[in-house]
């Protein structure tokens, strides 16, 4: 299919897939993340293109809502992501453990520990004063004090699924207004602060998620349990570790049965800024790797001033039109844009390489208007992917309906009310 003419497909996830009973259901519920899919596309994609006992890869999992989908189907996952609290959610979201009722008691055990525990941790957190005032200071010192330092040796699992539990509560309890993802103390927050009606109570908190999330895992690990009984076999999930999605070490050729991802926009979104309070408490983070982190991220703003100047030039005619308009308004925003392209397209290749023959990648995008002009997105990906290699399937487009999208965009960037759904095809067998 050449790209500009095809029909586009009205998906229509949600309707697609009645059997999910809402976005949070099961452990999709355990921590907000910024940009999540709904659980409705992986399940539609994974339900045409994936059979049990396959191995599907999402690149850009963040917090892995593919793997959960398609282990609920039967079906072996991978991930990557660079936002290291990645590797936490999928954890607490997929890991088994043989005992339930242990599990539990073990989790509900090291929130009463938490109370009596010293209140020493220290976060790295620049300005953490500023962020929280001292009950919460206190009552995140003992939580995460106790769960990194972990005196009573609880296992792994357990730390790991607390710890996500802590996370939770962090900007709950933070002076930064919770309506604002990017950390931010608003008007409305100083006069809660004046009127000393900011939430501090982060024991009680962490209580309620614990049973909350508690709730989800256990019945999470009840429905695998019961399903792999018919499968005969647990479907796994894992993180590749040490790894990028536009390199895909660590994954080898034609290995991979399909591929399911929705990638960053092409406005940057600071994921890191966005979740950088809940990085620090977890001690996850350092001024350097944020900075590390923020160039890696797949549509990056750091770029430095000095590369910016030269006209940007792409390749492909309408994309190296649309560059040249926004250079003559803003040059960093077109090389922020050719940026993002050039490394969407070493993803793209990467997921052609590591595909089996003949096997489906499934990209979920949004199209951007960025200093008053329209970057179509998803066509310019359509035909990086067809020069890769690909052959065009479906395209098709889904509503989108309240869904948490990242920071609240740069005001040189336009709202997206679709998503597009790319299905490409690598030839073979
Ligand atoms: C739109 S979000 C994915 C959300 C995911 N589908 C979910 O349901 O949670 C995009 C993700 O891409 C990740 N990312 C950005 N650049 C990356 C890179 N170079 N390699 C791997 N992951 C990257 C971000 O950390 C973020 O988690």
């Amino acid at each position: 299919m050449k790209t500009d003419q095809y029909t586009a497909k009205d998906f229509s996830f949600r309707k697609a897939c009645p059997e999910i009973p809402n976005t949070t259901y099961l452990t999709h519920k355990i921590h907000s993340y910024p940009a999540k899919f709904i659980p409705h596309i992986p399940r539609w994609f994974l339900k045409e293109y994936g059979r049990s006992g396959d191995t599907i890869l999402d690149p850009f999992c963040g917090s892995g809502t593919a793997l959960v989908e398609a282990n609920l189907l039967g079906i072996n996952a991978l991930g990557i992501d660079i936002n290291p609290l990645a590797q936490m959610l999928l954890k607490a979201k997929t890991g088994l453990a043989d005992n339930h009722d242990k599990f539990s008691s073990q989790c509900l055990h090291a929130v009463e520990q938490a109370h009596n525990y010293p209140a020493s941790y220290v976060p790295d957190l620049p300005n953490l004063d500023t962020w929280f005032l001292p009950q919460a200071r206190q009552e995140l010192a003992k939580i995460f004090g106790y769960l990194l330092e972990n005196p009573d040796q609880l296992p792994d699992r357990v730390v790991n699924f607390m710890l996500v539990c802590a996370s939770s509560i962090v900007r709950k309890v933070c002076n930064a207004d919770p309506q604002i993802s990017k950390p931010f103390i608003s008007k409305r927050m100083r006069v809660l602060l004046k009127e000393n009606a900011v939430e501090q109570r982060a024991l009680h908190l962490l209580k309620i998620n614990t049973n909350l999330f508690l709730d989800r895992k256990i019945k999470y690990m009840r429905t695998i349990a019961n399903l792999s009984e018919i499968w005969g076999y647990l479907p796994t999930s894992e993180m590749v570790m040490n790894t990028d999605a536009r390199t895909l070490r660590n994954i080898d050729n034609q290995s991979i049965d399909s591929i399911i991802t929705s990638p960053p926009y092409a406005n940057a979104q600071e994921y890191f800024r966005s979740i950088k309070m809940e990085l620090y408490w977890l001690n996850l983070l350092d001024g350097d790797r944020l900075k590390q982190l923020n160039k890696d991220i797949v549509g990056t703003e750091r770029l430095p001033i000095s590369e910016c100047r030269d006209t940007p030039k792409f390749g492909i005619d309408k994309l190296d039109l649309a560059l040249e308009k926004v250079h003559l308004v803003d040059q960093k925003r077109a090389h922020i844009v050719l940026r993002y392209f050039q490394d969407m397209q070493a993803s793209i290749q990467q997921c052609y390489r590591v595909l089996k023959p003949g096997a489906y990648f499934g990209l979920l995008v949004g199209d951007n208007v960025i200093r008053k002009i329209k970057i179509n997105t998803h066509l310019f990906l359509q035909e990086i992917a067809e020069d890769t290699g690909f052959s065009t399937e479906i395209i098709g487009y889904d509503r989108i309906v309240a869904r948490r999208l990242t920071p609240k965009r740069n005001v040189s960037a336009g709202l997206i009310e679709v998503e597009w759904m790319l299905i490409f095809r690598k030839p073979g067998l």
